[in-house]
């Protein structure tokens, strides 16, 4: 199987479990990326056995309204019953890195609500250590330079990733030599005390729940260790 076959198949996978997790009255929390937007092509045909979406971009909203799904505020909601994401790297605690399509934030908040986060991805995703993918911040626009500054004190080499506005109308930087990570908890917690940060696509204090990964073999499931 290709790449774009893992993803469907992964989110096929997902769509099942979704069906058990789900009642007539649940918010279904939406991810960003190609691996979610796979996932939602495949949930429109369910539409009618939950209430609504939330969803973590501008861009994931529009492709459910367009398959006549209803998007909710996040604040006009109070309790998410399960969130689906792709993500940019997963190693086997369940600890990720997000942001790739500059979703980080709003997705931070929703896997926040979400009682259940499920994550979905590729074969090409599952590492030993975090940080070969260069670890996206979002920051305030006026702070850029400053933030930037701090995360070469950390050891990073930060990249502004021009032309890329966030639905939250920030920048990003994209953090390479991090890798290999120590601990990614202490990590994500230093970087988001430098001020101007808004926050950063480590998913470590807060690892997925749950994480379907496709393989050449078949969707291996992962779960949180408790
Ligand atoms: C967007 C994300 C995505 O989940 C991540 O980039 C993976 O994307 P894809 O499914 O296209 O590989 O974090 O901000």
């Amino acid at each position: 199987m290709d790449q774009n076959q893992l993803k469907q198949a992964v989110a096929q996978a997902a769509v099942d479990y979704t069906l058990e997790r789900i009642e007539a009255d649940s918010i279904v929390g939406i991810g960003t990326g190609s691996t979610a937007n796979c996932f939602i092509d495949l949930i429109a045909e369910h539409k009618h056995k939950f209430l609504a979406t939330v969803a973590s971009s501008e861009g994931s909203a529009e492709r459910l309204r367009s398959h006549g799904i209803q998007v909710f505020e996040l604040n006009a909601v109070s309790e998410v019953t399960i969130y689906i994401d792709g993500a940019d790297e997963a190693n086997d605690q369940l600890q990720l890195i997000k942001g790739g399509g500059a979703a980080l934030t709003r997705e931070k908040i929703v896997t926040a609500v979400a009682n259940e986060f499920v994550c979905i991805a590729d074969e090409s995703k599952w590492v030993d250590h975090l940080g070969t993918f260069p670890l996206p911040v979002e920051v305030i626009p006026m702070a850029r330079s400053h933030v930037a500054r701090e995360l070469v004190k950390l050891g990073g080499d930060p990249v502004w990733r021009e032309n890329v506005v966030t639905d939250n109308g920030n920048l990003i930087l994209d953090v390479h030599h991090f890798y290999p990570m120590g601990s990614a908890c202490e990590l994500e917690e230093k970087i988001n005390q430098i001020t101007g940060v808004v926050t950063n696509g480590l998913f470590a204090v807060k690892p997925a729940d749950i994480l379907f990964l496709a393989t050449q073999q078949g969707i291996v499931t992962h779960k949180a260790k408790s």
